[in-house]
């Protein structure tokens, strides 16, 4: 079943220089989970932050860390986000053939596991994963940046992938990441989406309260 809306801002739209100083505004601002983008100039064409970098920012906030892995090989790196604080840590299913055992392996660490689908990748890839993820998401842009336009061809699999996640009977995060904005969000929730990433939106102008709660109330 959909759950209330929820706000992940993504810190990759932060000031990199008082990334500490950010993440206590955004909790002060009413953010629900802090979304962390990870990204390794391999599987994506950018790099960004470390599992020390997480650790450094876990004494700021006690909202969830919502980290999302944009790194191939991902199995070797779970144990170091792990102990840096992650709560929920998503893999791509394109960055490993062996999803499955990765969401396990998560699951045995005691966190929630998410898996990520690219915009070209087809919702079949998580259709013998409902049974153990704590969350889908739907990239609707191709990983790599912030400040990307949403791809209007991802409304379609987050409708389909509402159908089946309520199917499952299990709660599972449906999140949507990229271009996410104040003119989408009420279209993106009416999906089925019950988790907006948000980065340039979030930080847009510094009003970080502001443009939270209007993303939140947008459905
Ligand atoms: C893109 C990242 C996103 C991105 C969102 O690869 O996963 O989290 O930073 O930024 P906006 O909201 O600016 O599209
Ligand atoms: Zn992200």
């Amino acid at each position: 079943m959909q759950q209330p809306t929820r706000i992940a801002p993504s810190i990759l739209s932060a000031d990199f220089a008082r990334l500490g100083e950010e993440v206590r505004a955004l909790d002060a601002a009413d953010a629900d989970y802090i979304h962390i983008d990870v990204m390794d100039g391999h599987f994506v064409p950018n790099l960004t932050i470390g599992p020390d970098v997480v650790k450094a920012l876990r004494p700021h906030t006690d909202k969830p860390f919502d980290v999302h892995l944009m790194i191939a090989p991902v199995d070797p790196y779970l144990d170091a986000f792990v102990a840096a604080g992650a709560d929920i840590i998503t893999v791509h299913a394109e960055a490993t053939p062996h999803t499955h055992r990765t969401i396990q392996y998560i699951k045995s660490l005691g966190k929630k596991a998410g898996v990520s689908l690219n915009p070209g990748t087809s919702l079949s890839a998580v259709d013998y994963l409902l049974d153990d993820v704590d969350l889908v998401l739907v990239m609707s842009v191709n990983p790599g940046f912030g400040g990307q336009s949403f791809i209007a061809s991802q409304i379609d699999k987050i409708k389909e992938l509402r159908k089946r996640i309520d199917a499952s009977g299990r709660t599972i995060d449906l999140e949507v990441d990229g271009g996410v904005n104040f003119d989408n969000a009420a279209e993106i929730i009416a999906a089925g989406a019950d988790v907006l990433v948000a980065g340039t939106a979030t930080f847009a102008n510094g009003e970080y309260a502001a443009n939270i709660q209007r993303l939140k109330n947008a459905g």
